[in-house]
Protein backbone atom coordinates (compact mmCIF):
# COMPACT_ATOMS: atom_id res chain seq x y z
CA UNK A 1 0.00 0.00 0.00
CA UNK A 2 1.21 3.52 -1.19
CA UNK A 3 0.83 6.68 0.86
CA UNK A 4 -1.08 9.72 -0.16
CA UNK A 5 0.10 12.98 1.85
CA UNK A 6 -2.30 15.48 2.47
CA UNK A 7 -1.84 18.42 1.73
CA UNK A 8 -3.67 21.20 3.36
CA UNK A 9 -4.13 24.58 1.74
CA UNK A 10 -6.81 25.43 3.96
CA UNK A 11 -4.81 28.90 5.79
CA UNK A 12 -4.24 29.98 1.62
CA UNK A 13 -6.47 28.85 -0.79
CA UNK A 14 -9.08 28.06 1.54
CA UNK A 15 -8.44 31.82 3.13
CA UNK A 16 -8.90 33.02 -0.49
CA UNK A 17 -13.32 32.45 0.03
CA UNK A 18 -14.72 35.48 0.22
CA UNK A 19 -15.20 36.66 4.39
CA UNK A 20 -13.02 33.77 5.20
CA UNK A 21 -10.08 35.90 6.17
CA UNK A 22 -8.45 34.66 9.59
CA UNK A 23 -6.33 36.78 11.89
CA UNK A 24 -3.16 35.55 12.77
CA UNK A 25 -3.87 34.06 16.40
CA UNK A 26 -6.72 31.87 14.64
CA UNK A 27 -4.51 30.79 11.91
CA UNK A 28 -2.38 29.25 14.29
CA UNK A 29 -5.09 28.15 16.03
CA UNK A 30 -6.17 26.45 13.01
CA UNK A 31 -2.89 25.31 12.50
CA UNK A 32 -2.44 23.61 15.84
CA UNK A 33 -5.39 21.68 15.20
CA UNK A 34 -3.82 20.34 11.50
CA UNK A 35 -0.61 19.35 13.34
CA UNK A 36 -2.44 17.77 15.91
CA UNK A 37 -4.82 15.50 12.78
CA UNK A 38 -1.05 14.85 11.62
CA UNK A 39 -1.74 16.64 8.55
CA UNK A 40 1.53 16.05 6.45
CA UNK A 41 1.95 20.22 5.00
CA UNK A 42 0.38 23.09 5.90
CA UNK A 43 0.71 25.55 3.41
CA UNK A 44 0.31 28.87 5.96
CA UNK A 45 0.22 31.71 3.27
CA UNK A 46 1.45 33.91 0.29
CA UNK A 47 3.90 35.61 2.28
CA UNK A 48 4.38 38.48 -0.02
CA UNK A 49 1.13 39.58 -0.95
CA UNK A 50 0.64 41.57 2.14
CA UNK A 51 2.65 42.05 5.57
CA UNK A 52 -0.37 39.70 7.51
CA UNK A 53 0.03 37.39 5.19
CA UNK A 54 3.75 37.49 5.50
CA UNK A 55 3.46 37.74 9.64
CA UNK A 56 1.08 34.72 9.78
CA UNK A 57 3.24 32.73 7.95
CA UNK A 58 6.32 33.64 10.07
CA UNK A 59 4.35 32.70 13.58
CA UNK A 60 3.34 29.33 11.81
CA UNK A 61 6.78 28.45 10.89
CA UNK A 62 7.71 30.08 14.55
CA UNK A 63 5.43 28.35 16.54
CA UNK A 64 4.10 24.63 15.02
CA UNK A 65 5.84 21.72 14.82
CA UNK A 66 6.00 18.52 13.20
CA UNK A 67 4.25 19.20 9.47
CA UNK A 68 6.55 20.67 6.59
CA UNK A 69 5.15 24.17 6.61
CA UNK A 70 5.18 25.72 3.22
CA UNK A 71 4.31 28.71 1.93
CA UNK A 72 3.10 30.33 -2.00
CA UNK A 73 4.90 32.42 -4.52
CA UNK A 74 5.15 33.36 -8.20
CA UNK A 75 7.87 32.04 -10.10
CA UNK A 76 9.70 35.69 -9.38
CA UNK A 77 12.41 36.05 -7.51
CA UNK A 78 10.97 38.39 -4.66
CA UNK A 79 8.22 36.31 -3.82
CA UNK A 80 10.55 33.26 -3.34
CA UNK A 81 12.82 35.75 -1.33
CA UNK A 82 9.71 36.40 0.64
CA UNK A 83 9.09 32.72 1.03
CA UNK A 84 12.06 31.86 2.39
CA UNK A 85 12.08 34.89 4.86
CA UNK A 86 9.07 34.14 6.62
CA UNK A 87 9.47 29.97 6.53
CA UNK A 88 13.03 30.18 7.39
CA UNK A 89 12.39 29.41 11.09
CA UNK A 90 10.37 26.01 10.43
CA UNK A 91 10.85 22.89 11.79
CA UNK A 92 10.95 21.98 7.86
CA UNK A 93 9.57 23.71 5.39
CA UNK A 94 8.66 24.10 1.58
CA UNK A 95 8.89 27.04 -1.31
CA UNK A 96 5.59 26.12 -3.46
CA UNK A 97 6.27 28.31 -7.01
CA UNK A 98 3.97 28.41 -9.40
CA UNK A 99 3.19 30.03 -13.07
CA UNK A 100 0.55 29.45 -15.59
CA UNK A 101 0.43 27.24 -18.39
CA UNK A 102 -2.95 26.99 -19.70
CA UNK A 103 -2.93 28.54 -23.43
CA UNK A 104 -5.66 31.02 -22.04
CA UNK A 105 -3.46 31.76 -19.01
CA UNK A 106 -0.77 32.34 -21.82
CA UNK A 107 -2.28 34.63 -23.78
CA UNK A 108 -4.29 36.84 -21.67
CA UNK A 109 -2.78 36.71 -18.25
CA UNK A 110 0.91 36.61 -18.56
CA UNK A 111 1.38 37.51 -22.28
CA UNK A 112 4.30 34.68 -22.73
CA UNK A 113 5.02 32.46 -24.73
CA UNK A 114 5.53 28.57 -24.04
CA UNK A 115 9.51 28.82 -24.04
CA UNK A 116 8.56 31.77 -21.54
CA UNK A 117 6.94 29.80 -19.61
CA UNK A 118 9.56 27.15 -19.29
CA UNK A 119 12.22 29.45 -19.09
CA UNK A 120 10.53 31.56 -15.70
CA UNK A 121 9.23 27.95 -14.57
CA UNK A 122 13.04 26.74 -14.27
CA UNK A 123 14.63 29.65 -13.01
CA UNK A 124 12.20 30.26 -10.18
CA UNK A 125 12.90 26.43 -8.99
CA UNK A 126 16.93 27.19 -9.67
CA UNK A 127 16.41 30.09 -7.62
CA UNK A 128 14.22 28.78 -4.65
CA UNK A 129 16.71 25.85 -4.48
CA UNK A 130 18.98 28.33 -3.58
CA UNK A 131 17.14 28.37 -0.22
CA UNK A 132 15.82 24.61 0.35
CA UNK A 133 15.89 21.43 -1.49
CA UNK A 134 12.20 21.03 -1.03
CA UNK A 135 10.45 22.66 -3.78
CA UNK A 136 7.20 21.95 -5.27
CA UNK A 137 5.91 23.78 -8.59
CA UNK A 138 2.62 23.98 -9.79
CA UNK A 139 1.54 24.10 -13.36
CA UNK A 140 -1.38 27.18 -12.69
CA UNK A 141 -4.42 25.97 -14.85
CA UNK A 142 -2.78 22.68 -15.57
CA UNK A 143 -5.84 20.81 -16.32
CA UNK A 144 -6.60 23.06 -19.52
CA UNK A 145 -3.17 22.69 -20.31
CA UNK A 146 -1.85 20.80 -23.71
CA UNK A 147 -0.41 17.88 -22.44
CA UNK A 148 2.50 17.73 -24.60
CA UNK A 149 3.51 20.76 -22.62
CA UNK A 150 2.54 20.60 -19.43
CA UNK A 151 4.71 17.42 -19.58
CA UNK A 152 7.81 19.77 -21.27
CA UNK A 153 6.83 21.66 -18.39
CA UNK A 154 6.75 19.18 -15.74
CA UNK A 155 10.00 17.28 -16.88
CA UNK A 156 11.95 20.93 -16.75
CA UNK A 157 10.84 21.63 -13.48
CA UNK A 158 11.88 18.16 -12.17
CA UNK A 159 15.38 18.63 -13.71
CA UNK A 160 15.51 21.89 -12.22
CA UNK A 161 15.36 20.60 -8.87
CA UNK A 162 11.26 20.19 -7.79
CA UNK A 163 10.73 17.46 -5.33
CA UNK A 164 7.13 17.85 -5.64
CA UNK A 165 4.89 18.71 -9.15
CA UNK A 166 1.61 19.87 -8.57
CA UNK A 167 -1.32 19.29 -11.28
CA UNK A 168 -3.76 21.91 -10.56
CA UNK A 169 -7.72 21.76 -12.24
CA UNK A 170 -7.49 25.59 -11.17
CA UNK A 171 -11.10 26.33 -12.21
CA UNK A 172 -12.44 22.72 -11.46
CA UNK A 173 -13.44 22.37 -15.21
CA UNK A 174 -11.73 18.82 -15.58
CA UNK A 175 -13.67 15.39 -15.29
CA UNK A 176 -12.40 12.09 -13.23
CA UNK A 177 -11.73 10.24 -16.52
CA UNK A 178 -10.48 13.42 -18.23
CA UNK A 179 -7.89 14.03 -15.18
CA UNK A 180 -7.09 10.17 -14.67
CA UNK A 181 -5.81 10.40 -18.35
CA UNK A 182 -3.78 13.30 -17.26
CA UNK A 183 -1.94 12.08 -14.69
CA UNK A 184 -1.28 8.58 -16.73
CA UNK A 185 0.09 10.78 -19.49
CA UNK A 186 2.25 12.03 -17.54
CA UNK A 187 3.45 9.50 -14.96
CA UNK A 188 4.08 7.82 -19.05
CA UNK A 189 5.78 10.60 -20.42
CA UNK A 190 7.97 12.37 -18.32
CA UNK A 191 11.39 10.76 -18.29
CA UNK A 192 12.54 11.98 -14.88
CA UNK A 193 8.99 10.92 -13.17
CA UNK A 194 9.94 9.15 -10.80
CA UNK A 195 12.24 11.60 -9.07
CA UNK A 196 9.16 13.40 -8.08
CA UNK A 197 6.00 13.37 -5.80
CA UNK A 198 3.34 13.72 -8.81
CA UNK A 199 0.21 15.89 -6.99
CA UNK A 200 -3.25 17.63 -7.72
CA UNK A 201 -5.20 20.29 -6.35
CA UNK A 202 -8.61 20.77 -7.51
CA UNK A 203 -11.40 23.18 -7.57
CA UNK A 204 -15.44 22.42 -6.85
CA UNK A 205 -16.62 24.46 -9.60
CA UNK A 206 -18.54 21.65 -10.98
CA UNK A 207 -18.69 19.73 -7.45
CA UNK A 208 -15.93 17.25 -9.03
CA UNK A 209 -13.36 18.45 -6.70
CA UNK A 210 -12.81 15.09 -4.42
CA UNK A 211 -13.79 12.80 -7.65
CA UNK A 212 -10.97 14.32 -9.74
CA UNK A 213 -8.12 14.03 -6.37
CA UNK A 214 -9.25 10.95 -6.24
CA UNK A 215 -9.10 9.26 -9.72
CA UNK A 216 -5.30 11.18 -10.12
CA UNK A 217 -4.62 8.73 -7.17
CA UNK A 218 -5.68 5.97 -9.25
CA UNK A 219 -3.53 7.38 -11.93
CA UNK A 220 -0.72 7.66 -9.78
CA UNK A 221 -1.34 11.31 -7.80
CA UNK A 222 0.42 10.51 -4.26
CA UNK A 223 -0.46 14.13 -2.75
CA UNK A 224 -3.70 15.80 -2.40
CA UNK A 225 -4.28 19.45 -2.56
CA UNK A 226 -7.30 19.88 0.13
CA UNK A 227 -9.19 22.06 2.75
CA UNK A 228 -11.25 21.54 5.75
CA UNK A 229 -14.56 21.69 5.20
CA UNK A 230 -13.97 22.56 1.28
CA UNK A 231 -13.42 25.96 1.38
CA UNK A 232 -11.46 28.16 -1.01
CA UNK A 233 -11.73 30.43 -3.86
CA UNK A 234 -15.15 30.45 -5.65
CA UNK A 235 -16.66 26.99 -5.17
CA UNK A 236 -13.79 25.75 -2.82
CA UNK A 237 -10.97 23.07 -2.63
CA UNK A 238 -11.02 19.47 -2.63
CA UNK A 239 -12.77 18.89 0.96
CA UNK A 240 -10.06 17.05 3.15
CA UNK A 241 -12.31 15.22 5.35
CA UNK A 242 -13.87 13.48 2.34
CA UNK A 243 -10.89 12.77 0.67
CA UNK A 244 -9.34 11.21 3.95
CA UNK A 245 -12.29 9.42 4.48
CA UNK A 246 -12.75 8.28 1.12
CA UNK A 247 -9.54 6.64 0.96
CA UNK A 248 -10.07 4.95 4.36
CA UNK A 249 -13.37 3.92 3.89
CA UNK A 250 -12.77 2.26 0.66
CA UNK A 251 -9.05 1.28 0.87
CA UNK A 252 -10.21 -2.36 -0.41
CA UNK A 253 -10.20 -0.10 -3.92
CA UNK A 254 -7.60 2.52 -3.96
CA UNK A 255 -5.50 0.55 -1.87
CA UNK A 256 -3.43 3.72 -0.38
CA UNK A 257 -3.40 4.93 3.08
CA UNK A 258 -2.73 8.71 4.88
CA UNK A 259 -1.53 9.05 7.93
CA UNK A 260 -4.57 11.55 9.54
CA UNK A 261 -5.81 11.20 12.94
CA UNK A 262 -9.42 10.59 11.48
CA UNK A 263 -10.92 11.10 14.70
CA UNK A 264 -9.54 14.62 14.65
CA UNK A 265 -11.62 15.75 11.48
CA UNK A 266 -15.17 16.53 13.23
CA UNK A 267 -13.06 18.77 15.94
CA UNK A 268 -10.65 20.07 13.33
CA UNK A 269 -14.02 20.79 10.82
CA UNK A 270 -15.83 22.73 13.74
CA UNK A 271 -13.53 24.98 14.20
CA UNK A 272 -13.00 26.16 10.94
CA UNK A 273 -16.38 26.83 10.12
CA UNK A 274 -16.88 28.79 13.93
CA UNK A 275 -13.34 30.69 12.86
CA UNK A 276 -15.01 32.10 9.63
CA UNK A 277 -18.46 31.72 10.48
CA UNK A 278 -19.33 29.73 7.39
CA UNK A 279 -21.82 27.22 8.79
CA UNK A 280 -21.51 23.39 7.34
CA UNK A 281 -24.63 22.43 5.48
CA UNK A 282 -26.71 19.42 7.22
CA UNK A 283 -26.35 17.38 4.15
CA UNK A 284 -22.82 18.00 3.73
CA UNK A 285 -20.45 14.56 3.37
CA UNK A 286 -19.08 13.39 6.97
CA UNK A 287 -19.54 16.64 9.21
CA UNK A 288 -22.62 17.42 8.50
CA UNK A 289 -25.43 17.70 11.06
CA UNK A 290 -27.54 14.88 9.12
CA UNK A 291 -24.50 12.83 7.74
CA UNK A 292 -25.35 9.98 10.08
CA UNK A 293 -28.88 10.85 11.32
CA UNK A 294 -31.51 8.61 10.41
CA UNK A 295 -35.13 9.55 10.12
CA UNK A 296 -36.92 6.98 8.27
CA UNK A 297 -38.71 4.40 10.48
CA UNK A 298 -36.92 1.27 7.71
CA UNK A 299 -33.43 2.40 8.15
CA UNK A 300 -33.74 3.10 12.02
CA UNK A 301 -35.29 -0.22 12.36
CA UNK A 302 -32.01 -1.08 10.18
CA UNK A 303 -29.71 0.70 12.11
CA UNK A 304 -30.47 -0.09 15.27
CA UNK A 305 -30.28 -4.01 14.57
CA UNK A 306 -27.38 -3.60 12.89
CA UNK A 307 -25.49 -0.29 11.87
CA UNK A 308 -23.98 -1.39 8.63
CA UNK A 309 -27.63 -1.54 7.25
CA UNK A 310 -26.96 1.97 6.74
CA UNK A 311 -23.60 3.52 7.48
CA UNK A 312 -20.68 2.90 5.88
CA UNK A 313 -18.60 4.37 8.62
CA UNK A 314 -18.98 5.24 12.21
CA UNK A 315 -18.81 8.35 13.87
CA UNK A 316 -16.60 7.80 16.11
CA UNK A 317 -14.36 7.04 13.17
CA UNK A 318 -13.92 11.10 12.91
CA UNK A 319 -14.38 12.31 16.57
CA UNK A 320 -18.05 12.38 16.32
CA UNK A 321 -20.70 10.89 19.25
CA UNK A 322 -22.68 8.00 18.32
CA UNK A 323 -25.16 7.63 15.51
CA UNK A 324 -27.95 10.12 15.81
CA UNK A 325 -31.15 9.15 15.57
CA UNK A 326 -33.38 12.19 14.05
CA UNK A 327 -37.27 11.71 14.56
CA UNK A 328 -39.77 13.08 12.66
CA UNK A 329 -43.15 11.74 10.75
CA UNK A 330 -41.43 8.97 9.34
CA UNK A 331 -40.03 7.46 12.49
CA UNK A 332 -41.16 4.16 13.61
CA UNK A 333 -41.57 3.20 17.43
CA UNK A 334 -38.11 1.35 17.79
CA UNK A 335 -36.50 4.85 16.48
CA UNK A 336 -38.34 7.00 19.27
CA UNK A 337 -37.69 4.12 21.68
CA UNK A 338 -33.96 4.91 21.26
CA UNK A 339 -33.82 8.57 20.98
CA UNK A 340 -35.09 8.61 24.38
CA UNK A 341 -32.92 6.03 25.56
CA UNK A 342 -29.53 8.27 23.61
CA UNK A 343 -31.20 11.04 26.17
CA UNK A 344 -31.28 8.76 29.20
CA UNK A 345 -34.48 7.49 29.75
CA UNK A 346 -35.44 4.18 30.16
CA UNK A 347 -39.27 3.64 30.39
CA UNK A 348 -41.53 0.90 30.58
CA UNK A 349 -43.38 -0.65 27.41
CA UNK A 350 -46.55 0.96 27.99
CA UNK A 351 -45.17 4.13 28.79
CA UNK A 352 -42.90 4.56 25.33
CA UNK A 353 -46.77 3.59 23.41
CA UNK A 354 -48.45 6.72 25.52
CA UNK A 355 -45.85 8.73 24.46
CA UNK A 356 -45.19 7.54 20.71
CA UNK A 357 -49.24 8.52 20.44
CA UNK A 358 -48.59 12.16 21.96
CA UNK A 359 -44.80 12.09 19.62
CA UNK A 360 -46.84 11.38 16.35
CA UNK A 361 -48.94 14.21 16.69
CA UNK A 362 -46.26 16.39 17.30
CA UNK A 363 -44.36 14.80 14.17
CA UNK A 364 -47.60 15.57 11.59
CA UNK A 365 -46.87 19.32 12.03
CA UNK A 366 -42.97 19.62 12.17
CA UNK A 367 -40.65 18.41 10.09
CA UNK A 368 -38.07 17.53 12.49
CA UNK A 369 -39.12 16.52 16.24
CA UNK A 370 -36.20 18.09 18.72
CA UNK A 371 -34.93 16.56 21.98
CA UNK A 372 -36.54 19.89 23.27
CA UNK A 373 -40.22 19.00 22.20
CA UNK A 374 -39.38 15.06 23.32
CA UNK A 375 -38.43 16.68 26.51
CA UNK A 376 -41.89 18.69 26.76
CA UNK A 377 -43.84 15.14 25.52
CA UNK A 378 -41.93 14.09 28.59
CA UNK A 379 -42.88 16.61 30.55
CA UNK A 380 -46.45 16.86 29.84
CA UNK A 381 -46.65 13.25 30.46
CA UNK A 382 -45.19 13.76 33.79
CA UNK A 383 -42.15 12.10 33.69
CA UNK A 384 -40.13 14.98 34.10
CA UNK A 385 -40.88 18.49 35.80
CA UNK A 386 -40.68 21.17 34.33
CA UNK A 387 -37.10 23.12 33.63
CA UNK A 388 -36.15 26.50 34.34
CA UNK A 389 -38.03 29.40 31.89
CA UNK A 390 -36.51 33.09 31.39
CA UNK A 391 -39.06 35.00 33.25
CA UNK A 392 -37.80 38.64 32.11
CA UNK A 393 -34.28 39.91 30.73
CA UNK A 394 -32.72 43.15 30.74
CA UNK A 395 -29.45 43.87 29.13
CA UNK A 396 -27.53 47.36 28.83
CA UNK A 397 -24.64 47.45 26.69
CA UNK A 398 -22.79 49.51 24.44
CA UNK A 399 -19.83 52.18 24.64
CA UNK A 400 -18.97 53.79 27.82
CA UNK A 401 -21.60 51.23 29.81
CA UNK A 402 -20.26 48.40 31.62
CA UNK A 403 -22.75 45.74 29.87
CA UNK A 404 -24.92 44.56 32.87
CA UNK A 405 -27.90 41.85 32.91
CA UNK A 406 -30.89 41.45 35.06
CA UNK A 407 -32.48 38.24 34.91
CA UNK A 408 -35.50 36.92 36.54
CA UNK A 409 -35.72 33.04 35.69
CA UNK A 410 -39.42 30.96 36.75
CA UNK A 411 -39.42 27.55 37.94
CA UNK A 412 -43.00 26.29 38.61
CA UNK A 413 -44.07 28.74 41.55
CA UNK A 414 -40.54 28.95 42.47
CA UNK A 415 -38.60 32.73 41.09
CA UNK A 416 -34.92 33.43 40.93
CA UNK A 417 -33.40 36.49 40.19
CA UNK A 418 -30.02 37.77 40.06
CA UNK A 419 -27.90 41.02 38.03
CA UNK A 420 -24.48 40.57 37.05
CA UNK A 421 -21.62 42.40 34.83
CA UNK A 422 -19.64 40.95 32.10
CA UNK A 423 -17.11 41.82 29.18
CA UNK A 424 -20.07 42.01 27.17
CA UNK A 425 -23.98 41.51 26.92
CA UNK A 426 -23.99 37.67 26.52
CA UNK A 427 -20.82 37.19 29.05
CA UNK A 428 -23.28 39.43 31.71
CA UNK A 429 -26.15 37.91 30.56
CA UNK A 430 -24.71 34.28 31.71
CA UNK A 431 -22.91 35.07 34.65
CA UNK A 432 -26.85 36.65 35.96
CA UNK A 433 -27.76 33.11 34.79
CA UNK A 434 -25.19 31.88 36.94
CA UNK A 435 -25.98 33.90 39.77
CA UNK A 436 -29.56 33.64 39.91
CA UNK A 437 -29.03 29.54 39.40
CA UNK A 438 -26.81 29.87 42.68
CA UNK A 439 -24.34 27.43 39.95
CA UNK A 440 -20.73 27.98 38.79
CA UNK A 441 -19.30 25.58 37.69
CA UNK A 442 -20.52 25.51 34.60
CA UNK A 443 -17.92 25.04 31.52
CA UNK A 444 -19.18 27.08 28.50
CA UNK A 445 -17.42 24.25 26.01
CA UNK A 446 -18.96 26.01 22.24
CA UNK A 447 -20.67 29.28 21.29
CA UNK A 448 -21.62 29.76 17.73
CA UNK A 449 -24.33 32.32 16.79
CA UNK A 450 -25.67 32.95 13.10
CA UNK A 451 -27.80 34.09 10.73
CA UNK A 452 -31.19 31.79 9.94
CA UNK A 453 -32.94 34.55 8.14
CA UNK A 454 -32.15 37.64 5.65
CA UNK A 455 -32.35 40.95 5.65
CA UNK A 456 -32.36 43.06 9.04
CA UNK A 457 -34.71 41.62 11.09
CA UNK A 458 -33.03 38.22 10.12
CA UNK A 459 -33.95 35.80 13.37
CA UNK A 460 -29.75 34.63 15.07
CA UNK A 461 -29.61 30.99 16.11
CA UNK A 462 -27.62 30.20 18.96
CA UNK A 463 -25.86 26.94 19.53
CA UNK A 464 -24.44 26.45 22.89
CA UNK A 465 -22.51 23.63 24.50
CA UNK A 466 -22.08 23.57 27.95
CA UNK A 467 -20.35 21.29 30.29
CA UNK A 468 -21.02 20.64 34.39
CA UNK A 469 -18.91 17.49 36.04
CA UNK A 470 -18.68 15.06 33.30
CA UNK A 471 -21.93 15.86 31.45
CA UNK A 472 -22.16 17.75 28.34
CA UNK A 473 -25.37 19.30 27.16
CA UNK A 474 -26.11 21.32 23.95
CA UNK A 475 -29.17 24.13 23.80
CA UNK A 476 -30.04 26.28 21.10
CA UNK A 477 -32.57 29.04 20.33
CA UNK A 478 -33.45 31.18 17.08
CA UNK A 479 -35.12 34.87 18.22
CA UNK A 480 -34.51 38.45 16.25
CA UNK A 481 -33.13 39.24 19.60
CA UNK A 482 -29.53 37.42 19.89
CA UNK A 483 -29.30 38.30 23.55
CA UNK A 484 -32.03 36.34 24.10
CA UNK A 485 -31.40 33.80 21.56
CA UNK A 486 -28.12 33.23 23.62
CA UNK A 487 -29.93 33.64 27.02
CA UNK A 488 -32.67 30.95 26.08
CA UNK A 489 -29.95 28.31 24.39
CA UNK A 490 -28.28 28.60 27.55
CA UNK A 491 -31.13 27.79 29.97
CA UNK A 492 -31.61 25.16 27.32
CA UNK A 493 -28.43 23.34 27.99
CA UNK A 494 -28.64 23.49 31.82
CA UNK A 495 -32.24 21.87 31.76
CA UNK A 496 -30.93 18.95 29.88
CA UNK A 497 -28.09 18.69 32.26
CA UNK A 498 -30.55 18.88 35.26
CA UNK A 499 -32.87 16.66 33.42
CA UNK A 500 -29.68 14.23 32.58
CA UNK A 501 -28.88 14.14 36.41
CA UNK A 502 -31.86 14.59 38.43
CA UNK A 503 -34.64 12.99 36.19
CA UNK A 504 -36.82 10.44 37.35
CA UNK A 505 -36.48 7.36 35.52
CA UNK A 506 -39.07 4.79 34.95
CA UNK A 507 -36.79 1.61 34.64
CA UNK A 508 -38.22 -1.48 32.84
CA UNK A 509 -35.16 -4.18 33.55
CA UNK A 510 -37.16 -7.04 31.76
CA UNK A 511 -37.74 -4.43 28.65
CA UNK A 512 -34.50 -3.45 28.32
CA UNK A 513 -33.11 -7.29 28.49
O1 LIG B 1 -5.82 26.75 -7.99
C1 LIG B 1 -4.61 26.88 -8.24
O2 LIG B 1 -4.14 26.70 -9.38
C2 LIG B 1 -3.75 27.27 -7.15
C3 LIG B 1 -2.28 27.19 -7.41
C4 LIG B 1 -1.61 28.44 -7.02
C5 LIG B 1 -1.72 25.98 -6.75
O3 LIG B 1 -4.22 27.58 -6.08
ZN1 LIG C 1 -6.31 26.80 -5.91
Amino acid sequence: MEKIWIFDTTLRDGEQAPGASMSIKEKIEVAKALASMKIDIIEAGFPVSSPAQFEACKAIADNIQGPIIAGLARAVEKDIKACYDALKSAQKFRIHTFIATSPIHREYKLKMSKEEVIKNAVNAVKYAKTFTDNIEFSAEDAARTEKEFLAEVTEAVIEAGAVVVNIPDTVGYTTPQEFFEIIKYLKTHVKNIDKAILSVHCHNDLGLAVANSLAACIAGARQIECTVNGIGERAGNAAMEEIVMGLSVRQDFYNLYTDIDKKKIYSTSKLVSRIIGYPIAPNKAIIGKNAFAHESGIHQDGVLKNRSTYEIMKPEDIGRSSTQIVLGRHSGRAGFKAKIEEMGFYLSKEKIDELYEKFILIADKKKEVTEEDIISILGDTGVLEKGYEIQYLTVVSGQEVIPTATVMIKRGDEEYKAAAIGDGPVDATYKAINKALNIDNVILEDFFIQSVSAGRDAIGQVNVSIKVSDTIATGVYADTDIILAAAKSYLNAINKILYKQGRKIEYDFQERI
